[in-house]
């Protein structure tokens, strides 16, 4: 990549000639890649740029707070909260692939009718370089913002990151005055919690695997991670007083990646296994058992669904 700078400069001046007079929106999900296009096109064309973040409730601990926070100094930012739209569209949905078809098309439904109303002409995405070359590769379709273009009947679709691999768009970010927890941020799937959760997602489930993935991200930022995550898996035996209880099992999970497509599981030391476990455990009173995932991608998938 040319320097951060000049990029920048270049990628403004650009968006503002291709969107012209016109309206545009994008889709905010709280990662790097939109944070990074959204920053670049309304620097370029300023309100006539609507940012839609839509908080499906599947989103992690404190997430949308930070991101209306970031985000503050757009005027036209619009926040939608649709988190009883996705439970109750998720509702009796147990099958993974059948929850991320749920979770696509509501998502598409919210910033459907947002965009009408923004009567935007031009739609602005966050793609980034190893997108473009794993979609054209077929290598897996990307859940986060699938098929807008058909829906939405756009002028025409920028795409001010398409180039950059993720490390320059973390760059970007920096150099934009971006916060740190936007440009450093481990990756999140699209789908968020729900493919956190075996099973139905409930409200009690998305709780339990929200404050537990707070405390695993939290204990194990100095072990510098790929993604580190915890998921509700079940449903076990523990004691609590005199009482035998059925609780809640919460698999922790830490890996090393380069890219994603194949991961191995870290290699943790007892005691932060132990402050993890105790801290999940003191904060929801309905876990029964943590435990830690030692499984390498492959067999397992990083997420649990
Ligand atoms: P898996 O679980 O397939 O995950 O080993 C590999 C990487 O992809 C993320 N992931 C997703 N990202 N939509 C996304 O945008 C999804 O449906 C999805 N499923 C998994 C996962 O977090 C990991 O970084």
């Amino acid at each position: 990549m040319v320097e951060t700078e000049t990029f920048v400069t270049d990628a403004v001046a650009e968006i503002g000639d291709e969107i012209g007079d016109a309206d545009a929106v994008i889709a905010l999900s709280g990662g790097v890649d939109s944070s990074v296009a959204a920053a670049l096109a309304y620097e370029a064309i300023g309100d006539r740029l609507t940012p839609v973040y839509v908080d499906t409730g599947l989103m992690r601990k404190g997430e949308t707070a930070q991101i209306e926070e970031t985000f503050a100094y757009m005027e036209s930012l619009v926040v939608v909260d649709a988190k009883e739209r996705f439970l109750e569209a998720l509702a009796g949905v147990t099958d993974p692939e059948e929850k991320r078809a749920v979770i696509g098309e509501q998502f598409i439904r919210e910033f459907e009718r947002e965009a009408r109303e923004a009567g935007a002409d031009y739609l602005v995405q966050g793609t980034i370089y190893p997108d473009r070359i794993e979609s054209e590769g077929g290598i897996k379709s990307h859940h986060n913002v699938g098929g807008l273009p058909d829906v939405v009947d756009f002028e025409g679709i920028v795409e001010p990151v398409r180039d950059l691999y993720k490390d320059e768009v973390r760059e970007v970010a920096r150099a934009l005055g971006l916060d740190e927890l936007v440009a450093e941020r481990m990756p999140f799937p699209g789908p968020g919690l729900a493919v956190r959760v075996i099973g139905e997602v409930t409200e009690e489930k998305l709780e339990v695997a929200r404050d537990a993935c707070h405390v695993v991200e939290d204990e194990l930022e100095e072990y510098d991670p790929w993604q580190a995550l915890a998921a509700v898996v079940g449903k076990a035996t523990g004691v609590k007083g005199d009482n035998r209880v059925h609780g809640w099992i919460v698999a922790v999970r830490s890996v090393e990646s380069r890219d994603g497509m194949t991961a191995r599981a870290q290699e943790l030391d007892w005691e932060t296994l132990q402050r993890i476990q105790s801290r999940i455990t003191g904060t929801n009173e309905n876990v029964a058992r943590v435990v830690y995932d030692v499984t390498h991608k492959p067999p397992a998938t990083i997420e649990y669904e």
